[in-house]
């Protein structure tokens, strides 16, 4: 039987490493977690969410494609009732304050070792700003396609030295750079695009950093004239 799994969790997937054990935060259906089993990826996967009946379903699900049995469900809110051995945590489908909130209420995810794949669907940018100034570097981030909208999956780990974005790098982090993708050009042009317009329909109202952040997008795009597309 197959898992009705979408590509945005496979592309959550593919940034687990082998023998990982997995926190998927907000797992709802279970699917990430269950695939990550099936496949033999992750060592083990704890399964939380903040409501029952999504939990239950995860539950029911892991039982009917034969893995609960190396899974472990906690109704938690973020990370804060479940157990702590895991060494990556997933948290997709949500958007930026819900993630920051989850990370808020868990500075001691900020050491060494802990691994944070994250999926957001709305303000990327907030999450990304949030990230640097709580000493998360990110270390990947890739932008995928689900039907009609770009989304990005990045990974994150927390290190001594931290790392400083800008706030154009909210937007569109160095590391997307250092490595695009095929669809970053895509990406770009949707993320400038966007910024663009509200900078220019609240003119001077518009937050000093969104300014700053459309000039500092501005001057990449004219950069990335003359970069062959990946
Ligand atoms: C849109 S679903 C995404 C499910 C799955 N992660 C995915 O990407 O397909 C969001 C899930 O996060 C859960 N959720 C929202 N806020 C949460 C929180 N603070 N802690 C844990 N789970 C939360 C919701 O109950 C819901 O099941």
């Amino acid at each position: 039987m197959n898992l009705p799994i979408s590509d945005r969790l496979l592309a959550c997937a593919g940034f687990v490493n082998p023998g990982d054990r997995v926190a998927d935060v907000g797992c709802d259906h279970g699917y990430l977690g269950i695939h990550l089993l099936m496949r033999g990826i992750a060592r083990s996967v704890i399964a939380s969410d903040l409501r029952k009946g999504p939990l239950q379903s995860a539950k029911d699900n892991a039982a009917l494609y034969g893995v609960a049995d190396r899974m472990t469900f906690c109704l938690s809110d973020g990370v804060r009732d479940i157990p702590r051995d895991f060494d990556t945590m997933v948290c997709a489908g949500m958007g930026a304050e819900t993630m920051i909130s989850i990370l808020e209420a868990a500075p001691w995810l900020q050491k060494e070792g802990y691994r944070l794949i994250l999926q957001c669907q709305i303000k990327t940018h907030l999450l990304r700003r949030y990230l640097s100034e709580h000493g998360f570097r990110i270390q990947e981030e890739r932008v995928l396609r689900d039907g009609k909208f770009l989304y990005t999956v990045m990974e994150a780990q927390w290190e001594p030295k931290g790392q400083v974005l800008t706030p154009g790098q909210w937007y569109i982090p160095p590391v997307m750079l250092e490595a695009p993708d095929e669809k970053f050009p895509e990406y770009f042009q949707w993320v400038r695009g966007s910024l663009h317009k509200i900078v220019t329909s609240r003119g001077e109202t518009a937050p000093d950093w969104m300014q700053d952040a459309d000039r500092e997008l501005s001057v990449l795009a004219e950069q990335l004239k003359g970069v062959p597309e990946a």
